[in-house]
């Protein structure tokens, strides 16, 4: 098993990505910590993976808070002693045009997708730099590559500043033996790029290489790789899995 003793926080477990990844770590044999605001699905996560012989638990949280976010390290590693592998994962997705987007919007956006990244990315290199060895794996979108046009600017913004965070902090965690990369997927089969619609889908399935979207299993995978010791060489990273829509 490639995660053997591990202990994972992943946030946004309770989404598609999120409770994929948890699945496949589980079985790995890590020890997920499932952190969400929504405290059902999280639930629900937790104990099918418990039936099917995993560990896991619910952390409810908002990753914007910075009392939150706190508070779930320290439960982490009070509850199963350490923390190895972090997975930011959570976040929120609006279609909003420009000249339509609320200054509250832009800022929820930003405050979730992005401050959230940065507070528990802080607060596991706080505790990871002890133990000079950790994982974090931030999700970044193709969006942040390409712009949005689907999806708004302010989420494919807030992606947009996940890669350079990632970057930034790979740089300033690497001398304590922590690697640092994301996950940049293209369309995912899930809730988020279900409510753009069926023509909208079908449009933008059409541009890429492999004429589907990826599934949230073959996102799950890539995040696995960064997170296990398959990839120890790699730091600072922003790996493409998008069906050739990106190729750079
Ligand atoms: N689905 C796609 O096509 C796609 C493409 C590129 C990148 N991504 C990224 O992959 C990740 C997972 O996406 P998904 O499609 O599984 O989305 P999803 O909506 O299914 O899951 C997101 C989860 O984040 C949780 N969340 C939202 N706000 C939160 C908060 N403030 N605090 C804690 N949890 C919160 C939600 O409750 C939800 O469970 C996201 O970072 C997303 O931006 C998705």
């Amino acid at each position: 098993m490639e995660l053997s003793g591990s202990v994972a926080i992943i946030t946004g477990a309770g989404g598609a990505i999120g409770s994929a990844t948890a699945r496949l770590f589980a079985r790995e044999g890590a020890t997920v910590v499932l952190a969400d605001v929504r405290k059902d699905e999280i639930q629900e996560v937790a104990r099918q993976i418990g039936e099917g012989g995993g560990k896991a638990a619910a952390f409810m949280l908002d990753v914007s808070d910075e009392k939150d976010v706190v508070g779930l390290v320290r439960s982490t590693v009070d509850s199963f002693g350490t923390l190895d592998i972090v997975v930011n994962n959570a976040a929120i997705s609006m279609t909003t045009p420009i000249l339509d987007i609320e200054v509250s919007d832009w800022d929820r956006v930003l405050a979730v997708n992005l401050r959230g990244v940065f507070l528990l990315s802080r607060e596991a290199f706080r505790f990871m730099k002890t133990r000079r060895k950790g994982k974090i794996i931030n999700m970044a979108s193709a969006s942040a590559k390409i712009g949005g046009l689907v999806v708004g600017a302010h989420y494919a913004a807030s992606k947009a500043g996940v890669i350079c965070f990632t970057k930034s902090l790979a740089l300033q965690a690497a001398p304590d033996g922590i690697n640092v990369n994301a996950v940049c997927p293209g369309p995912t089969k899930t809730p988020m790029t279900d409510a753009w619609g069926e023509k909208a889908n079908q449009e933008f399935a059409a541009k890429i290489p492999f004429k589907r979207y990826g599934e949230p299993e073959e996102i799950a995978e890539a995040i696995l790789f960064l997170a296990s010791d398959r990839s120890r060489y790699m730091t600072g990273e922003i790996l493409d899995v998008n069906g050739g829509l990106i190729m750079d």
